[in-house]
């Protein structure tokens, strides 16, 4: 049975830097709160309104095709993550199916948050694994400056998030030595709460009201120490559960990429598995959180700057809003 390798990567985000001086301008907060406390220095955010997520996804896209010597055409699927679509329905990958012109493949959409990659990347495993396609194009791409909330209360989250896509083209190998080697999801609905964002909703009725409007239901919420504790402890065991599925232990670890949402909880997970510092890679100084799309932007770094070469045993893992978590072992 053949598995999935990465064939491409590829990763955009937009022109504007936003530093954190600048989100002075809308919060009480500083440069060191922001350092010290998530070491995020800067961010990307699109011109609002000008750039959806699918427009990032497509610049991400068009870099892996040119890296693979593909064509669009030679896709036969889309999975496309992400928590903030450019419209709250169709999904994005119809949008990005239609700006590659690539009519008539199925385009997926996934929505679980910052594990969105991880998720993807397991059912795209699956359908490579079962034969039932060979070309896809899996995304995690994220505007989510156009939807923070600049008043008092949006500080805490708005500080982490930037805008971003990347993104990865996989298909089978036959090599019984590389590719996705397995793949370790997990939910817990019972925290839905913690990180999530209330309105609008078909749950309530009115969908949105004015005074959801007033009250700021349309922002994301987080009660952020818990989501911290748990986003550690999570990733530790889905790191774990990983390697134990393969008879290995952190020892074995030649890269680890998990999601960039906080320096400070990635350094503890890599105190926890006693990991060297060229055993891990993080990226949030410059991009903050862009949620689906922090490991595949991520991984297109490491491959483009030979961290991530053939033979690397790479762990990815990821926790965010739900809970949803995971991880993936992966022999590039
Ligand atoms: N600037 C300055 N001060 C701030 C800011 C800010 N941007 N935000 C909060 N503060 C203040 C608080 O008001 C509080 O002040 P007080 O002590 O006077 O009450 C103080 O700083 C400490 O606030 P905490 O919320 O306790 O700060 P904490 O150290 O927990 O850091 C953070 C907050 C960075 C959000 C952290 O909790 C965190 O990273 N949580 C996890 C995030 C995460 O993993 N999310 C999951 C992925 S995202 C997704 O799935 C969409």
């Amino acid at each position: 049975m053949p598995r999935a390798e990465f064939i491409s990567t590829g990763f955009y985000v937009p022109e504007r830097v936003v530093t954190n001086d600048e989100l002075r301008q809308w919060w009480d907060t500083s440069d060191q709160w922001i350092r010290e406390r998530t070491g995020i220095k800067q961010r990307y955010w699109v011109e609002p309104g000008k750039q959806g997520g699918s427009d990032l996804a497509l610049e991400a896209t068009r870099m892996a095709l040119e890296r693979a010597d593909m064509d669009a055409s030679e896709l036969d699927c889309i999975i496309y993550a992400t928590l903030s679509p450019d419209y709250f329905f169709p999904g994005s990958g119809v949008y990005l199916q239609r700006k590659l012109g690539v009519f008539g493949i199925p385009a997926l959409d996934i929505r679980n948050q910052c594990t969105g990659f991880l998720y993807g990347l397991a059912v795209a495993d699956a359908w490579i694994r079962t034969r039932q396609y060979r070309r896809i194009l899996l995304v995690g791409a994220e505007v989510h400056s156009t939807g923070l909330d600049f008043g008092p209360a949006g500080r805490d989250l708005g500080v982490l998030f930037g805008d971003g896509a990347g993104v990865a083209i996989l298909g089978p190998t036959d090599a019984d030595d590389r590719g996705v080697l397995s793949t370790h999801l997990f939910a817990d609905g019972r925290y839905a709460e913690l990180l999530w964002c209330e309105s609008d909703a078909s749950a309530r009725f009115p969908r949105i009201s004015h005074q959801d409007l007033d009250e700021g239901r349309q922002y994301a919420r987080m009660q952020g120490r818990e989501v911290f504790k748990h986003a550690v402890a999570r990733m530790m065991e889905s790191v774990l559960a990983a390697l134990g599925a393969h008879g290995l232990g952190p020892g074995d670890v030649d890269l680890l990429i998990a999601h960039q949402a906080n320096l400070r909880i990635n350094e503890v997970v890599q105190r926890q598995l006693d990991l060297r510092d060229d055993r891990v890679y993080n990226n949030i100084d410059r991009y903050g959180n862009t949620t689906a799309a922090t490991i595949p932007i991520a991984i297109d770094e490491c491959v483009q700057s030979g961290r991530l070469r053939r033979g690397t045993l790479l762990v990815l893992t990821a926790f965010g809003s739900g809970f949803t978590w995971g991880s993936a072992l992966v022999r590039w």
